[in-house]
């Protein structure tokens, strides 16, 4: 599988973000991440489904959201109808986690889980044949612009040995630039997430073009 890049527009300036999420697509990203956080399952309130929306008005990139929220499952058909391609749940929010991911395929998006950096892999064990995408959380969920926790990279090599053939995308999120992205790739990830180095950069196009080399 080729690296894709997801921008995550939580670092965008929002005042202004039709032209930067229009930069990152200059620059070659391949998706649009998107993180929903409700207060309680982290310390952080993002924006929910509205926004999804507007990002869907903006471009055709697939939307790939990713839900920091309590009880996600009654939001799925929200996030749907506001055009999301792939959905992320955290296995620490789903009692049901089986049941939570199939309904996101039966209407129609691609489903991810993610895992906080405390969870451990082997909570994975019974899912992962369900599942299109798995995403290692490489900072506690909440901010952008935290530090990567090195001590992930044997957790993302862990996890890609598990999906082995399998066509499941290992994205992580959380702290990826320049620096640590080959590290996560050398180690099996191949969707990197990036919120404050891409548009917290000077150049929107220059920092996802700068990352993409970095992982050449
Ligand atoms: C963190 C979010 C991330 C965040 C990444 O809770 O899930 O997607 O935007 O931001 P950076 O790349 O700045 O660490
Ligand atoms: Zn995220």
């Amino acid at each position: 599988m080729s690296v894709l890049i997801a921008p995550s527009i939580l670092s965008a300036d929002f005042r202004n973000l039709e032209q930067q999420i229009h930069q990152a697509e200059q620059g070659g990203a391949n998706w649009i991440h998107l993180d929903v956080m409700d207060g309680h399952f982290v310390p952080n309130i993002s924006f929910g489904p509205m926004v999804v929306k507007t990002v869907r008005s903006i471009t055709t990139l697939p939307l790939d959201t990713h839900l920091m929220i309590e009880k996600p499952e009654r939001y799925l058909e929200a996030f749907k109808n506001a055009g999301s391609d792939i959905l992320t749940v955290h296995a620490e929010t789903c009692p049901h986690l089986h049941r939570t991911i199939q309904q996101i395929k039966q209407l129609g998006m691609k489903a991810g889980v993610s895992l906080n950096p405390s969870t451990p892999t082997n909570s994975l064990k019974e899912i992962i044949e369900f599942v299109d995408l798995i995403l290692v959380m490489t900072v506690n969920p909440g901010f952008g612009g935290q530090k990567f926790i090195e001590s992930m990279l044997g957790k993302i090599q862990e996890i890609s040995n598990m999906i082995g053939k399998r066509k499941i995308y290992l994205e992580v999120d959380g702290g990826i630039d320049v620096e640590t992205a080959p590290k996560v790739v050398k180690a099996g990830a191949n969707v990197l997430v990036a919120g404050n180095s891409v548009f917290g950069a000077r150049s929107i196009v220059g920092a996802v073009k700068g990352l993409r080399k970095s992982v050449k």
